[in-house]
């Protein structure tokens, strides 16, 4: 199996350089530029390295460097931005820095024949994000890109298949990034494109087969897309040895829970611990009416089940979990305002002592991570779930909650989930879901007057759920999920649909 390396110097984008090569059917693994030496490089056998960006600059004592020895293993090299800098200072070149040679943003590039420039035309835009410079390229390189303000765009030292490129191809705004990443994979290092995410789950449960060997795992199974594909994927490998326990804090949707247990207990025939708290949360929530202080409560809540579980089941090796990459950039991003603390098992490490956190899921998207659920035979239907937050319900019951608002909104949820399905909508929006307000309204049903909840749907579009459009769904499925709610689910007098988009509003109402 071709590998390629992706050498890691911190830069924003070293995720999207390794999926963009999993796009091209060849696997990427990153690794910190400090945990893999040259000759390990040689040894492992890959067939090309990618040197990322990163925020520092060559020239300061503290930023990160690597041993000019990479230039000479003879294992094509394709250097980005800092790493494109870098590979000129390792090879003897000159990096300079000037406040007016900076460059952000879209830039017109002008690119020479070469190689890795195969099919991309002479004058193309692309994606610059640098202060420093390459000068002067070290000896074997020439120049083969310019732009108004960079003398040195892109170098290559074509007899040692090094190359190098001060712009980012791996984002969507370098028009011809893909083109320049495919022949920098296929045409300098030969890769023969013939891997796919059937390999990844393999070559993981293999992994873990071995290095797991007869020791106890456990997981936080929360039925969501993420710890389900991490679960089935560790099951595979060590069958028994591990041990699921999934928290059913009675916030989840209309027979989730039972079918979550189904799944996996019956046909997974996996270890799973169902631990019905429902009671016990509710307890906890009495009363409470604030957003943050819910969140915090359901947080607390289960860890201290899944803690108790835990101790129930005595000592394990290591703990699971269903980490996938946005995750990993949303908790780095420490000096950011917290606008809802989000709830999802990350929190568990902290109070129950495991040797080892697996997290197989850790460098790949969410879409990958569906693929390989496919791949590993979990049902379409989880597979291709849309997100549902940790706290549940909790938060889409507007104030107090109380078993009775649960009910009403669990119905009233499936039918507006049912009404979007039977129109063929389920993958025109990202998320759509119904949210039970705390406003009552005066109605009229029959001759009488009728006092109920006012309810709102929700369905919305986003890539990233960061930012997030409300879906125009049309009035059709609108009007039919409304009659029907208001036929169907008692208590329930309006219905009302979400206009927000993300920003100013949010995916979620609490
Ligand atoms: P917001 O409401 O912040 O939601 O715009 C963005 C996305 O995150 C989901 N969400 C959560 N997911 N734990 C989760 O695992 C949480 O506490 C949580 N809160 C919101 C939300 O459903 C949407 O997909």
């Amino acid at each position: 199996m071709d590998k390629i390396l992706v050498l890691d110097f911190g830069g924003q984008y070293n995720m999207l350089i390794a999926r963009r090569v999993r796009e091209q059917h060849i696997f990427a693994e990153i690794k910190p530029y400090d945990k893999i030496t040259p000759e390990e490089i040689a040894a492992a056998g890959y067939r090309g390295v990618i040197l990322t960006g990163g925020p520092n600059s060559v020239y300061d004592e503290a930023s990160p460097h690597y041993p000019a020895a990479l230039l000479s293993l003879g294992v094509p090299v394709l250097g980005i931005c800092y790493g494109a800098q870098l590979m000129a200072y390792m090879g003897g070149g000159v990096v300079a820095s000037a406040e007016n040679s900076s460059e952000y943003g879209k830039t017109l590039v002008r690119t020479q024949q070469n190689v890795l420039f195969t099919d991309v035309p002479p004058e193309s835009v692309c994606w610059m994000s640098h202060t420093d410079y390459i000068k002067t390229p070290p000896a074997g390189f020439g120049v083969i890109a310019q732009t108004d303000k960079c003398p040195c765009a892109a170098m290559a030292d074509e007899g040692r298949k090094l190359y190098a490129v001060q712009f980012h191809p791996e984002v969507t705004h370098t028009q011809y990034g893909t083109q320049m990443l495919r022949n920098f994979l296929f045409a300098v290092c030969g890769c023969a494109g013939d891997w796919n995410m059937r390999d990844f789950a393999a070559a993981s449960v293999e992994k873990y087969r071995e290095t797991l060997k007869g020791k106890k795992v456990l997981c936080a199974l929360s039925g969501g897309v993420d710890s389900s594909v991490a679960a089935v994927l560790l099951h595979k490998a060590i069958g028994d040895d591990l041990t699921c326990v999934f928290v059913d804090h009675g916030l989840l949707r209309k027979d989730e829970g039972d079918i979550v247990e189904h799944t996996f207990r019956r046909q997974f025939n996996m270890n799973l611990i169902r631990v019905n708290a429902q009671e016990r949360f509710l307890t906890a929530l009495a009363g409470v009416t604030e957003p943050e202080k819910k969140r915090k409560i359901i947080g607390e809540e289960f860890i201290r089940v899944f803690e108790e579980e835990a101790k129930k089941i005595g000592r394990v090796h290591a703990l699971v979990q269903g980490t996938i990459y946005p995750d990993v950039i949303e908790s780095g991003k420490g000096d950011a305002a917290t606008i809802k603390s989000h709830h999802n098992v990350g929190g568990i490490p902290d109070v129950v002592d495991f040797d080892e956190i697996i997290e197989p899921l850790r460098d790949l998207f969410k879409d990958e991570v569906r693929a390989v659920g496919e791949e590993l035979g979990i049902p379409h239907d989880l597979v291709w779930r849309q997100p549902f937050p940790g706290p549940g319900l909790a938060i889409r019951v507007i104030g107090e909650l109380t078993k009775e608002k649960l009910a009403i909104l669990r119905e009233a949820d499936a039918v507006f989930r049912e009404e979007v399905v039977n129109a063929g909508l389920e993958k025109s929006a990202s998320q759509y879901f119904a949210v039970l307000t705390d406003t009552r309204t005066v109605g009229v049903m029959g001759d009488a007057r009728t006092y109920g909840y006012t309810l709102a749907l929700r369905a919305v579009s986003t890539d990233d759920f960061m930012t997030a459009d409300w879906t125009r769904l049309p009035y059709e499925v609108l009007e039919r999920a409304s009659g029907r709610i208001t036929n169907e689910v008692r208590s329930i007098g309006r219905v009302v649909y979400d206009i927000t988009s993300k920003p100013p509003a949010t995916v979620e109402w609490e």
